[in-house]
């Protein structure tokens, strides 16, 4: 087991339940902008590998079979009241693929190093695809920005970045456009849910800030 070279202070930030509440309410984002569509969910590895994960089980299966008088069944056998284009919509459902890139900007340490490499490109088709960049943390955005490019370049039928943390304090590129966000961060270093310190902490299943002394 490789030591700590520093005295670690592990303080709790975002609990289990904040983080399955918050991944629950993105979902019923997501259903709502990509009902019956094809949605690929590419997550960076390793930090969103969790994260990517929840999401996709949170996202509602499309149902070919699925009608809306289906629906109209289900809502008046609930006596729930919903909007009737609610209850469509979000049964209507996502057809979602899985696939993973890896990028890598940080060294071992705690600070960007702004050089962002592609070590591991996506394996499914991106031309013409609606794509959700799933990340673990926007921080700097140079990350953000080096697949902002990417993804232009590939011409992909759309794409957006869901992120499960960000910092905006920490930001050196403007204007990243992040349509999906879990939760604003203040400057400080994060670990779990699969955000890690030289690789460890990913499995912490909340959110804490590391502390060195
Ligand atoms: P960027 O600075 O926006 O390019 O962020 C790149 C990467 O830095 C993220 O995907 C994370 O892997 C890592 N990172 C940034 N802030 C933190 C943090 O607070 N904890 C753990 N990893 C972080
Ligand atoms: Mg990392």
């Amino acid at each position: 087991m490789s030591p700590p070279t520093k005295n670690e202070k592990i303080t709790p930030l975002i609990s289990q339940q904040q983080i399955s509440a918050r991944v629950a309410e993105l979902a019923t984002q997501i259903n709502r902008d990509y009902a019956g569509r094809d949605v690929t969910l590419l997550a960076t590895l390793s930090g969103s590998s969790i994260f990517h994960a929840d999401l996709a089980r949170a996202i509602t299966q499309y149902q070919p079979s699925k009608t809306l008088a289906d629906d109209e069944q289900k809502r008046a056998a609930s006596g729930a009241f919903f909007a009737t284009e609610e209850v469509s919509v979000l049964r209507v459902g996502i057809n979602v693929h899985l696939d993973f890139m890896k990028v890598s900007s940080y060294g071992s340490g705690t600070k960007s190093t702004g050089v962002v490499e592609m070590t591991f490109p996506p394996s499914l088709p991106i031309e013409g695809r609606h794509i959700i960049i799933v990340e673990d943390i926007i921080d700097t955005g140079h990350t953000a920005a080096c697949l902002a490019e990417y993804f232009k370049n590939k011409n992909a039928a759309s794409y957006q970045f869901c992120t499960f943390l960000n910092k905006p304090a920490r930001r050196e590129v403007p204007n990243i456009e992040c349509k999906y966000i879990g939760f604003d961060v203040d400057d400080v270093f994060v670990v779990g849910y699969g955000l890690d310190y030289d690789q460890r902490y990913r499995n912490l299943p909340y959110v804490a800030e590391l502390e060195f002394s």
